[in-house]
């Protein structure tokens, strides 16, 4: 018998290979390369620990406070500790020590669009690709420190040849091919209720991306971190694929996270209002962690601090962090204690029956186990937080319509460009939610943020005038 066939029968899962004898000899193959990925003893603890217990088991609320965070200036924050932040951040940038980092190797069925999630237009007027938004910063921030940003993409199995062919294609968007780095992320197979793992046909395994807290061991095993250690990189600039708003290179936070030596550091919003979905930053007997909004009680989440009538638990978590390489590299290593834990997800999982038929459950019939990033933040040494606004970080597209759509990040992107404008004196229309009356566009490459619009607005010969398609500075 084939030594791997063995190992999964002698661990209780010998279903795997059911149909093993129906199989040609390639699927035969392809099956036990898909088992050879599967680590036994892993799925074995999780089904003791995770799938064991119930789904609503709560999560440990001891000693649980809001964790501090550093206010902007706006917000009664240090303005001079903030300059200096950004000094130290431009410097790093100009000594080449900083790399940016997308997450995309979700699956993205909410928005259901078909193909590589950052490859969806997302841009108001030219409808430029979510990867074209972030290329085009890279770029700009690049030039603008003298220095060229390395580009690390995580993908999936399922979307990562797409995602290298739509930039062969689209001939890295004007970056250096050299400077942008492709590699996929790490898969878990989903079992059933009672811990068995789930065939997705007779000759595969049901098998997800690990979640964005599998960037860490990837960012190893790819060799992005020997990459980075070889190009004088130390710092890495972390940010989702669905969220075009994002500073992806802002000098401040990567400044802040420098001159506070800090392992792992994050930027906040104070939430809109208590039971926004996002997670909160917490501590917890001395750790700084995130509690999801589904885990936090919504009595707390209500809670109002008396001294400033705002909610106490108010950091919201936006997926933006900066992480220093070694940090990742002992986060990846593991070891003693050191791991991020895996969550449990029950969903339909497209399986087979019992004669090897094809399954479209109507409810969950199996379990998804996934890491989050944040989970690393107790890990880190000396973690900060830092707030940001959300009009200047954070319009993720989740959903085809509604809230977090491309409507509403349309909307939100066309926002920012007008203040960016108005604050130089545009005089355009805008309606009381900030929202142009027109369709503007600004491209990263005239400005990515304020200092840079303000700059490239300084050089114009004279001030921009609007087509009938809208007013577009590229
Ligand atoms: P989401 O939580 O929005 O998940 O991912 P998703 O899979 O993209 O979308 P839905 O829930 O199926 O609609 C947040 C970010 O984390 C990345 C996503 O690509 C996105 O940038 N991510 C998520 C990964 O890179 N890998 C994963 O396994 C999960």
């Amino acid at each position: 018998m084939h030594p791997i066939i063995d190992s999964f029968q002698k661990a209780g899962q010998g279903q795997v290979f059911s149909f093993f004898d129906q199989l040609t000899p390639e699927g035969q193959s392809r099956l036990i390369a898909e088992a050879a990925e599967i680590d036994l003893v892993e799925v074995e603890r999780l089904n003791r620990t995770l799938v064991a217990k119930s789904a609503a088991v709560g999560v440990d609320l001891d000693g649980l406070a809001p964790a501090p965070y550093e206010p902007l200036p706006l917000h009664g924050g240090n303005a001079a500790a903030w300059q200096e932040a950004k000094r130290a951040g431009e410097a790093a940038l100009r000594a080449g020590r900083v790399a940016a980092f997308t997450v995309a190797g979700g699956q993205g069925t909410r928005l259901g669009f078909d193909g590589p999630k950052g490859t969806f237009p997302v841009t108001p007027l030219t409808r430029k690709p979510l990867f074209q938004v972030f290329a085009e910063k890279i770029l700009a921030a690049g030039r603008r420190y003298g220095r060229p940003i390395h580009w690390f993409i995580m993908t999936s199995h399922q979307n990562h040849a797409a995602t290298e062919a739509f930039f062969l294609e689209r001939r890295h968007f004007g970056l250096d091919a050299a400077y942008v780095h492709f590699f996929r992320q790490g898969r878990m197979p989903a079992v059933t209720f009672d811990g068995k793992i789930m065939l997705e046909t007779i000759g595969s395994l049901a098998l997800s991306p690990d979640g964005h807290g599998g960037s860490l061991r990837a960012l190893e095993r790819s060799g992005a971190l020997d990459l980075m250690t070889r190009e004088g990189i130390d710092i890495l600039s972390y940010f989702q694929v669905d969220n075009p708003l994002v500073r992806c290179i802002d000098p401040a936070f990567i400044g802040w996270h420098v001159v506070s030596g800090s392992e792992m550091s994050s930027k906040m919003i104070p939430k809109a209002y208590a039971g926004e979905k996002v997670g909160h930053f917490c501590t917890q007997r001395g750790k700084t962690v995130v509690v999801e909004y589904s885990d936090l009680p919504a009595a707390l989440q209500a809670e109002v601090d008396p001294a400033t009538g705002q909610l106490r638990y108010l950091a919201g978590s936006i997926a933006l962090h900066v992480l220093s390489r070694d940090f990742i590299r002992r986060m990846a290593a593991g070891g003693e204690g050191v791991a991020l834990p895996f969550h449990r997800a029950d969903k339909k999982i497209p399986t087979v029956d019992a004669a090897g038929r094809p399954v479209k459950p109507e409810k969950p019939n199996g379990i998804k186990f996934e890491m989050f990033v944040f989970d690393a933040l107790p890990y880190a040494a000396r973690p900060l937080v830092i707030e940001t606004l959300r009009a200047d970080d954070f319009s993720p597209v989740k959903n085809a319509e509604g809230v977090d759509s491309p409507q509403t990040c349309r909307d939100d992107q066309m926002r920012q460009f007008a203040r960016w404008l108005n604050a130089h004196g545009a005089g355009l229309a805008v309606d009381a939610t900030g929202r142009p009356v027109i369709p503007v566009e600004v491209s990263p490459l005239f400005g990515y943020d304020e200092d840079s619009f303000a700059d490239a607005w300084r050089r114009l010969p004279a001030p921009p005038v609007a087509g009938p398609a809208g007013l577009l500075l590229d």
